[in-house]
């Protein structure tokens, strides 16, 4: 069945702890996490202390997406803040087979993470290492993208390439409810959403993404 997972990164920041009380009354499952250094991408997000904060304060399945240069460098202290599902993006380290292993190594569910411009047949040598890929619809970094529309095809392709092994597709960046169910159709299993959960409404919305995706 396929999952909206809510990204922590488009919640209202004054109130982090109400939104999180908000996605664990509403049965949320898994939570997205950015966590981002300002080299690989320009912005800054979360970073290991918050996640841990944040993580302690709720019973959801953390899902930390590594924006960062140097993944190794920062990879044991978000191991550290407990987060169960950890992806890396395959174009930020020449080492992403060894940082996944390692991430295995901690018992963690491994992922990578391919930016649009990365074709899907790089996953292809990695396909052993990892628990779920995790497709970038948008550039990283900058909430409020237009969704890359050329995705829902890497999407179908990936499923393809995955064939019957035991790994999930996700996407993130620019899903609205009508593209989470083309996302959905084209084979994603989880589903991030940021600002077209966390607006007006958001309740309602929430419960709209969820049946979009059914
Ligand atoms: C962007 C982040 C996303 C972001 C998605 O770089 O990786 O997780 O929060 O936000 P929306 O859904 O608003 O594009
Ligand atoms: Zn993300």
């Amino acid at each position: 069945m396929t999952q909206i997972l809510p990204s922590i990164f488009g919640a209202d920041i004054l109130h982090l702890q109400d939104e999180i009380d908000f996605l664990e009354a509403e049965q949320t499952e898994i939570l997205h996490v950015d966590l981002m250094d300002g080299n690989f991408v320009s912005n800054i997000a979360f970073g290991p202390n918050q996640i841990a904060a944040m993580k302690q304060h709720s019973t959801m399945t953390f899902d930390v997406h590594m924006m960062v240069e140097q993944p190794n460098d920062h990879l044991e202290d978000v191991i550290q803040t407990g987060a169960e599902m950890i992806s890396v993006h395959y174009e930020a380290t020449p080492h992403i087979h060894s940082i996944l292993q390692k991430i295995r190594k901690a018992k963690r569910k491994a992922g990578v993470v391919i930016n649009p411009g990365t074709p899907e047949a790089a996953l292809e040598y990695l396909l052993e290492e990892i628990d779920y890929i995790l497709i970038m619809t948008i550039n990283p970094g900058q909430p409020g993208q237009t969704f890359i529309r050329k995705s829902l095809e890497k999407i179908r392709n990936t499923k393809k390439l995955i064939g019957d092994r035991n790994i999930l597709i996700e996407v993130d960046g620019g899903v609205n409810k009508e593209l989470a169910k083309q996302c959905a159709e084209a084979g994603a299993d989880l589903i991030v959403v940021g600002g077209a959960l966390f607006s007006e409404d958001k309740k309602a919305r929430y419960e709209e993404l969820k049946k979009a995706v059914q």
